[in-house]
């Protein structure tokens, strides 16, 4: 038995941002195109107007400020409201290819690997950009890796899904290394014009490199153990898949793109994530006085608050629970990567961390790190 270790991190941040005042505003201005269009029905009473969205509501209920997007002017075009992100030539590399390239380079430089260095790479990611063939093996061929590719989706947990993947294949010997991307263009299945949702996601990719312990030459992490779980549930879907093109007016079907009730996630996901982190550190015997730090899923700032005080028994410090949604918003599986690889590096050898992820499934997963 082999032990694995995280050598690398990468994180691909787009250009361009979108602030909540400039998505309230432009959201405000498709209601109000709508509640005119309608107004002769609203007068009625046949149709509800469409309410108004608030700057203010979107960081009190989320603690989100701002999102990166891949394109902010189909997003913020009231006649449109969603990105201008369109199929391209199979000859050219997919948006999420690319994305995940970028990702995965800043990793293996970090690691001080090259990409053929690489045995395994998995895409896990919540949404992808097409069935087949993999998106994993169009990053292989992209890096110029060897070995084998392959695609996952376990919603926002599909990144501490993969990385338990990766390790127990480094474990098991199959493997000596392995990329774990997760390119989240989370903009294109989010329906910009449902106000309850439309400020929740960004678009981002992560990278993590994992590699046999004995063979990693620069500073690293240990994976000391990761534990999954998955109970299912409706409360978050997205229907989008093979039966979408055999309806007719499918593309106006609400259910096809993320849907979720928010405060049932919020409410039976708190405890379920709470109970996990518990089981995994006792199992692994490790007190909340060992833990340095908590890198969690990235939704919503008060479920992290209180995820963190129920994993350490009380208000977690400046720091030891570092959040990055009020800059990038849910990037999905990427979020607890992001903090990861942003709020890592002061961490002493000996110091151990969790990194945990939630969401769509109901699915969970926890790796247990220690700084080598
Ligand atoms: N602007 C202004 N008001 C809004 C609004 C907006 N954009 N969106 C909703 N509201 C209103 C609602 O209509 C509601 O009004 P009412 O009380 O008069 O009915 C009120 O604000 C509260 O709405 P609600 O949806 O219940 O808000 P919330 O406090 O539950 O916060 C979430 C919403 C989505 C931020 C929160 O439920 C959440 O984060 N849940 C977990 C999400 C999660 O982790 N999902 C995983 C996805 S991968």
């Amino acid at each position: 038995m082999h032990t694995a270790a995280i050598t690398g991190t990468g994180v691909f941040t787009p250009s361009e941002t979108i602030t909540n005042d400039e998505l309230v505003a432009a959201f405000n201005a498709y209601a109000g195109a709508q509640n005119a269009a309608n107004a002769d029905q609203i007068a009625a009473g046949t149709v509800e107007p469409m309410p108004l969205s608030s700057a203010d509501f979107i960081f009190a209920a989320s603690g989100i400020e701002r999102r990166y997007v891949l394109n902010k002017s189909g997003i913020l075009d009231p006649a449109r409201m969603y990105p201008k992100l369109d199929a391209r030539p199979d000859d050219t590399p997919s948006a999420m290819a690319e994305i995940g390239v970028h990702a995965a380079k800043q990793a293996l430089d970090m690691a001080g690997l090259n990409a053929t260095d690489i045995d395994c790479i998995l895409c896990a990611a919540s949404n992808h950009e097409r069935a087949y063939p993999a998106i994993a093996v169009e990053i292989q061929d992209l890096l110029g890796a060897r070995g084998f590719a392959y695609d996952m989706n376990v919603a926002c947990s599909s990144a501490t899904f993969g990385i338990q993947s990766a390790a127990d294949m480094i474990r098991a010997g199959s493997i000596r290394s392995a990329l774990v991307i997760n390119p989240e263009i989370c903009s294109a299945h989010l329906e910009w014009r449902d106000r309850d949702c439309h400020f929740i996601f960004g678009d981002v990719a992560t990278a993590t490199l994992l590699q046999r312990a004995e063979d990693a030459t620069t500073g690293h992490f240990v994976v000391r153990s990761t534990k999954l779980a998955t109970q299912f549930s409706n409360n978050i879907r997205n229907n989008n898949g093979f039966l979408r093109r055999t309806h007719d007016q499918q593309d106006d079907r609400r259910d096809m793109q993320f849907m979720q009730n928010g405060r049932k996630v919020f409410k039976e996901v708190l405890p379920l994530v709470s109970k996990h982190i518990a089981d995994h550190m006792a199992a692994e015997d490790i007190n909340a006085d060992d833990l340095k730090r908590l890198w969690l899923h990235q939704a919503n700032k008060s479920m992290n608050d209180y995820i963190g005080k129920r994993v350490l028994g009380r208000d977690p410090q400046p720091g030891e629970q570092p959040n990055i949604l009020q800059d990038y918003a849910n990037t999905s599986s990427a979020g607890s990567i992001i903090a990861f690889a942003q709020h890592s590096d002061d961490l002493a050898s000996g110091d151990i961390g969790l990194i945990c992820s939630f969401g769509a499934g109901y699915s969970v997963g926890s790796v247990i790190v220690e700084r080598a």
